[in-house]
């Protein structure tokens, strides 16, 4: 069965304690919170105080999804406002194994997220460091984008990879996931799905989490 992390990048901002209890109760996995700083990606969505504020509303695992600049800055704010994984954009760390390191000695799973044009060979030499990889599905920045078909192939060449190199570490897909390409993405490979607008704009959300959690 994948993992289903909703993304709070479409919840309402107005009621984020409520929003993120919401996918929870309906049988969320993980909090997908997706940090932006307006330089890595166009916009800006919230920072590490943010993170601390909606800590306390529950146990579920806080995957947070750096989307900025010099991410090594950020790691021990994160970390300290109860992020459990904090995972980087491999295009915008100088020294991603460094920084990989400086994740784990702050107590959390450590992961690299790939833009739609970056190779795998990008994560191949820090295999052995990786809890997480994310294959970026849409170009990083907003929710509600397409899904890009060729990031299946990706995925698939993902796991072989992982495979081959005995790594457990997890892959998650992220844009343009939705109940009907969820199981394919299971197929190739997935073990995480982030879902944004296909869970926060879901009729019925329960609903919508339980078909994405697919069985690869
Ligand atoms: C995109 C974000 C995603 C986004 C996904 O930059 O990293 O997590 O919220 O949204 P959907 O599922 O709507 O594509
Ligand atoms: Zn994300």
């Amino acid at each position: 069965m994948t993992k289903v992390a909703p993304s709070i990048l479409s919840a309402d901002f107005a009621n984020l304690a409520q929003e993120v209890e919401k996918v929870i109760t309906a049988g969320a996995d993980y909090v997908h919170i997706d940090v932006m700083d307006g330089t890595f990606v166009p916009e800006i969505t919230l920072g590490a105080l943010i993170v601390k504020a909606i800590r306390p509303v529950t146990d579920a695992v806080f995957d947070v999804h750096l989307m900025v600049e010099h991410p090594d800055t950020q790691i021990e704010s994160f970390a300290k406002a109860g992020a459990d994984i904090i995972t980087f954009h491999v295009e915008a760390a100088k020294h991603p194994h460094r920084v990989l390191q400086a994740i784990k000695s702050a107590g959390c799973k450590a992961g690299i997220c790939l833009n739609p044009g970056t190779p795998l060979s990008m994560v191949e030499e820090l295999l052995d460091d990786l809890d997480m990889i994310v294959i970026m599905s849409v170009n990083p920045g907003y929710g509600g984008q397409k899904f890009i078909p060729n990031s299946l192939d990706k995925i698939a060449r993902l796991k072989a990879m992982l495979v081959k190199a005995g790594s457990k570490a997890e892959i998650e897909v992220d844009g343009g996931v939705t109940v009907d390409n969820c199981k394919a993405l299971a197929e190739a490979g997935a073990d995480v799905l982030v879902a944004g607008s296909a869970v926060y704009k879901a009729q019925n959300i329960t609903e919508a989490i339980r078909k994405l959690h697919c069985v690869g």
